[in-house]
């Protein structure tokens, strides 16, 4: 099934900044500030910035007044109670929060998160109101296997799983493919543009044309100003969800001004 291209256009390029578990409140702090300054004059992007969880409030008051809007890490998929070191989507509201990332393949492979678990987190993510980005991609070993398209595709069902059409709508999606991130080696556009392609038109088969045509798609997997703009140049791609060069202004906003660039109106 094609997606018919007509609107591509209503896509606002959208970079995200995954510090990981970087930056203390005053070097949080610094970058945020640092950021929201350089980014100042930049129009037609979607920027958001995630801290650990211990920097959300003062990053949040950093980028007061500015375009640049506030995502969480994780959430837990319970609203309150008993759940010792669990964060919910209500707290992260609270504390500023618009977006939260789900499903990081760190959170996938080093903390033991199962496409259930996954997909509990993305429904209570929406039910709070923080817009999900949800990351999926394949390891190594099943891209040499050939299964790359089946392991996106059956990560993209249970993630959805039970979530309706209006909430699909607002999910953001990363393409991470395992072995591009944080290693230096990124995903080639060919192969980035391959697997965004396909994850839009799983989205048109479930959930129509104009929700497929409209959906945000983001690669991440060791994007650096070097290679923003190949990447960005692909039809599918839509943004970037950005680890090691986010933790540096000058490099994140440079990734940002490329995708502008390229996509930009
Ligand atoms: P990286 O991380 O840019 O350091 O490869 C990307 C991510 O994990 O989201």
């Amino acid at each position: 099934m094609e997606v018919k291209e007509e609107k591509a256009g209503l896509r606002v390029p959208f970079i995200a900044g995954n510090w990981k578990m970087n930056k203390t409140i005053a070097e949080a702090k610094k970058l945020a500030a640092e950021i929201t300054k350089s980014a100042f004059n930049l129009e037609g992007a979607e920027i958001v910035l995630c801290p650990p969880f211990t920097a959300l409030y003062e990053v949040a008051k950093t980028i007061e007044g500015s375009s640049i809007q506030l995502g969480a890490q994780d959430i837990f998929w319970e609203n309150g109670g008993a759940f010792t070191g669990e964060i919910s989507g209500s707290l992260l509201r609270d504390v500023g929060c618009q977006y939260v990332i789900v499903g990081h393949s760190e959170r996938r492979q080093i903390i033991g998160e199962n496409d259930w678990i996954i997909n509990r987190k993305v429904k209570a993510a929406l039910r709070n109101q923080l817009l999900p980005i949800l990351c999926l991609g394949e390891t190594l070993e099943e891209r040499q296997k050939g299964l790359t398209l089946t392991r996106i595709k059956a990560q993209l069902d249970e993630a959805l799983k039970d979530v309706n059409q209006d909430d699909v709508s607002k999910i953001i999606i990363a393409y991470e493919p395992v072995w591009a991130i944080g290693t230096g080696v990124n995903a080639t556009p060919a192969q980035a543009q391959e697997a965004h392609h396909y994850i839009r038109m799983l989205l048109a088969e479930k959930y129509g044309q104009e929700l497929a045509a409209c959906a945000i798609i983001l690669y991440g997997g060791s994007v650096k100003p070097e290679n923003a703009s190949s990447l960005a140049k692909e039809a599918d791609v839509d943004g970037f969800l950005v680890g090691g060069a986010s933790l540096d202004h000058v490099s994140f906003v440079k990734i940002i001004e490329k995708m502008i660039e390229v996509k930009g109106k």
